[in-house]
């Protein structure tokens, strides 16, 4: 079978959160399991472009809004991703250094699309399914099925993965100009509340949905910015599948940004040696538990309520523990958290921005990680955490509730807790310090949870079931 997986995001060539590490795992999986899996992105100014040769493999051009864009295709060379990855390159518009943030991102998405619907009308041969990954990519179904000019790719199958439901790309129906032309008859299949909702038109358009986590999809029915009707009327096409972790990236006996190497036979030495050198250069304490935290800090992961949560956490159990926390997002939330410094001194520090490195480095020297998020639709830095002997703290949402037990639980290995408040996390903060000063069964729980198995062979064939269903 033939896949061509059309996404924002895909590690290393372009990450900002975990659709970018789905989307670099997956079809190296599904290539794994005999199929021919490939990729197609916008081509940004990434590091990854200027490092690495491509070919060009096509060039072509479409009308939008009475202007004519001429892009142009490129696919690396060497096959260093374990599937084909191809760029896209429209000058003026795909041509930036971020993926996302700027003024024009609705339009750099339709055009996007646009090619890449192109593109494949101008293919030799077809691909069996399309998977569009989240909103950005959410109106290919729908150009396929509907549009005049390329409704002759209706016969393709198309398979649509909600990776986040908070955002839709709502945009007025002005914009719809910028679309190919369309059966209006069929307009309804883009709107949603008298707005073009991308979101809900690859739920309505593509044959098969899915969430990247059953729990997910359950909330989605109740709690979905509006589309909890859509959700419940689509049941039938949606389906859960939950995510898997790129085990070859994600090992800590070869990750290449540590320096010390372990598996879950010297996990006791491997962790420290890991938390020392992080301890020393961040001017934290070895000798204390150390919590981290690592994520976009927006709403949607509770980062508003760290500063509050780190200092009572501090005051109320005397700094029994240090805090370390990386990210960027909300300006208010980094703020706060860098002003926090110098308050708590050898008790907390934070690293403002995006780094992959030191991420790698605090899994592995960590002895809790912190995930609060008010929405989770499945989460992979707590499968990070699990697979590097970090005891995960999560609240019980989405795929949180799918992948960790409570440790007062039968089986369990974690520490959950219900309410996104501040009350909850430091709450939480104490049962793990609990538990971390029960050495044996702390011992016994990094040992067992780094053999928890959550790799992509299994989720990689569940979607091969989905697509031939
Ligand atoms: P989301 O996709 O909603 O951000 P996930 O848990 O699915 O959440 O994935 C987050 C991914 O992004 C993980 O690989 C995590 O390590 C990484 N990440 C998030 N913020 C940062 C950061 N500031 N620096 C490095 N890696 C980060
Ligand atoms: C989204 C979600 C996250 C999920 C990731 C990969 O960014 O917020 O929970 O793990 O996509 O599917």
């Amino acid at each position: 079978m033939e896949i061509l997986h059309v996404s924002a995001e895909c590690y290393p060539v372009a990450k900002v959160g975990g659709l970018g590490d789905v989307v670099g795992a997956l079809p190296k999986y599904q290539q794994k399991l005999g199929h021919i899996a490939k990729v197609v992105l916008p081509m940004y100014r990434t590091k990854f472009l200027f490092e690495n040769q491509f070919d060009v493999v096509h060039k072509g051009a479409f009308s939008m809004d009475g202007h004519w864009l001429n892009y142009t295709i490129i696919k690396e060379k060497t096959n260093k991703l374990g599937f084909d990855l191809y760029l896209v390159d429209i000058m003026g518009i795909l041509d930036r250094e971020r993926v996302y943030g700027y003024d024009d991102d609705t339009y750099r998405f339709i055009a996007f699309q646009r090619a890449v619907v192109d593109w494949v009308g101008k293919w030799q041969h077809r691909p069996d399914i399309i998977h569009a990954h989240d909103h950005h990519c959410g109106l290919i179904p729908f150009m396929m099925q509907y549009s005049y000019e390329y409704n002759y790719l209706s016969g393709i199958k198309t398979i649509f993965t909600i990776h986040n439901g908070q955002y839709q790309g709502w945009m007025g129906w002005d914009q719809a100009r910028w679309f190919p032309a369309f059966d209006a008859y069929k307009w309804g299949m883009l709107d949603w509340n008298n707005m073009i909702n991308p979101l809900a038109a690859g739920v309505k358009c593509a044959y098969k949905v899915n969430t990247v986590s059953s729990g997910y999809l359950e909330e989605l029915r109740h709690s979905s910015k509006g589309l909890e009707h859509l959700f419940e009327y689509e049941r039938g096409k949606c389906f859960g599948i939950l995510n898997g972790i790129d085990t070859e990236v994600w090992n800590p006996e070869t990750d290449s940004y540590l320096q010390h190497h372990y598996s879950y036979l010297t996990a006791d030495e491997g962790k420290r040696a890991n938390k020392k050198a992080l301890c020393d250069e961040f001017g934290l304490d070895i000798n204390k538990p150390l919590f981290i935290f690592i994520g976009r800090m927006v709403e949607e992961k509770a980062a508003d309520l760290l500063p509050q949560a780190i200092s009572d956490s501090i005051y109320y159990m005397n700094g029994r523990m240090n805090f370390l926390v990386l990210g960027s997002g909300s300006s208010m939330v980094e703020q706060q958290l860098e002003s926090m410094r110098g308050h708590f001194f050898g008790y907390y520090n934070s690293q403002i921005g995006y780094n992959e490195a030191l991420s790698h480095k605090m899994y592995a020297g960590a002895d809790f990680l912190l995930m609060p998020s008010r929405v989770e639709p499945c989460g992979l830095n707590q499968m990070y955490a699990l697979r590097y002997g970090t005891v995960p703290i999560v609240r019980r949402t989405g795929g949180l509730n799918d992948t960790v037990v409570d440790y007062g639980d039968e089986g369990g290995f974690g520490v959950c807790f219900r309410e996104a408040t501040v009350g909850e996390i430091t709450h939480s903060v104490y049962r793990a310090l609990q538990l971390y000063e029960d050495k044996e069964r702390m011992g016994k729980t990094v040992e067992k949870i780094m053999q928890i198995d959550h790799s992509w062979e299994r989720s990689a064939q569940i979607y091969i079931n989905l697509y031939n269903s």
